[in-house]
């Protein structure tokens, strides 16, 4: 039986070893789990070349198009063998491995679960990543280590599963936070954003918070939302998104948002609009289609704003 064991226990080894879990199932076998920078014992590679050919799947390397359909790395172009962007698209795991590619600025992940469903702390080790993407693979757990990444500038977790996000003000650097298609219903502190992107979510509220200042970009859309009042405290957004958002009006002191060039509101339940929304002087695009005003007020509408805005792209 014994030795039974220790074979089986071997082949285990064997198998996860060539899934590139090694350093992680070793301190399994110590006695303790922790998934951090030091059990991945980055040291064994020489460099990133030797870390993505252990990989249980192949990658390209510097594809010409763009448009990558396949796991694919973008290599610096100083031929130093360091990995500037890697894209993990359709496989079965997200190898640990890949969080020694400390060089990597990007990191791109599609359709990839993470082992356990867990960014893990290993992340902290990717110290020049400024970017950090991850669509339809799902989340349980972001290790708190993520808001020690110290350039990172866009993160995004789209089609994610999340249902919590944490307080995310520590990273300083992030200009983009883009969580669209999860099971979110409220956001803790986020730091001073450009950007913020929380379409299809649980949103009952657009979120009160701090730093607002420079967000010139809101999207709501797609959230089930009781009032748009906190839309008022982005003073400097120019492009608004509350589209599928079960509103019923907006509020009346809109024009208090003067730089607003964007104002979508198509598919919701407003049956009326306040004057004010004509004394917004940068309004590019203003849509309105398919909500609950009468047709009559919608030709009000059009003529009121072909005076005030002869170049207004209009969708009624
Ligand atoms: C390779 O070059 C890039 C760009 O200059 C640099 O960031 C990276 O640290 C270099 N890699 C190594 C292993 O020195
Ligand atoms: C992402 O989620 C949205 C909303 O649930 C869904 O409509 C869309 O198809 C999803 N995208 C993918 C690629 O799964
Ligand atoms: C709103 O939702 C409906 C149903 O899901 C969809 O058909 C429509 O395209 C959505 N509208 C917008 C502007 O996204």
């Amino acid at each position: 039986m014994y030795c039974n064991n220790i074979a089986s226990v071997f082949f285990i080894i064997v198998w996860l070893c060539s899934l590139g879990e090694c350093a992680v199932l070793r301190t399994y076998i110590n006695g303790e789990y922790k998934n951090s920078v030091s059990d991945l014992n980055c040291n064994q590679y020489n460099n990133d070349y030797d870390i993505i050919r252990q990989f249980p799947f192949p990658l390209l390397i510097n594809p010409v198009e763009y448009a990558f359909h396949k796991s694919a790395v973008v290599m610096y172009k100083n031929n130093n063998a360091s990995i500037q962007e890697i894209y993990i698209m359709d496989e079965e795991i997200v190898p640990s491995s890949i969080f020694c590619l400390s060089n990597l600025e990007e990191l791109t992940i599609i359709s990839t679960p993470f082992q356990n469903g867990i960014i893990p702390d290993a992340i902290e080790n990717l110290k020049q990543l400024q970017q950090l993407m991850i669509y339809e693979s799902p989340i349980k757990k972001i290790t708190e280590k993520l808001v020690t990444l110290p350039k990172l500038l866009t993160l995004l977790l789209s089609n994610c599963s999340l249902t919590h996000i944490q307080d995310l003000s520590k990273l300083k650097t992030l200009e983009m936070l883009e969580l669209s298609n999860n099971y979110l219903t409220h956001i803790n502190e986020v730091p001073d954003l450009g950007l913020l992107k929380l379409d299809g979510n649980l949103f009952k509220e657009i979120p009160v918070i701090k730093n607002t200042d420079n967000i010139w970009f809101l999207d709501m859309n797609k959230n089930p939302l009781i009032n748009a009042l906190p839309i008022l405290s982005y003073k400097n957004v120019r492009y608004i998104f509350l589209e599928n958002a079960t509103l019923t009006s907006i509020p009346p002191t809109i024009d208090k948002l003067q730089k607003i060039e964007y104002l979508l509101l198509t598919d919701n339940k407003i049956s009326y609009l306040p004057t004010n929304v004509l004394n917004l002087p940068n309004l590019k695009e203003f849509s309105i289609r398919n909500n609950l005003l009468s047709s009559g007020d919608m030709k009000l509408i059009e003529t009121a704003f072909k005076k005030s805005h002869p170049d207004l792209y209009i969708c009624v």
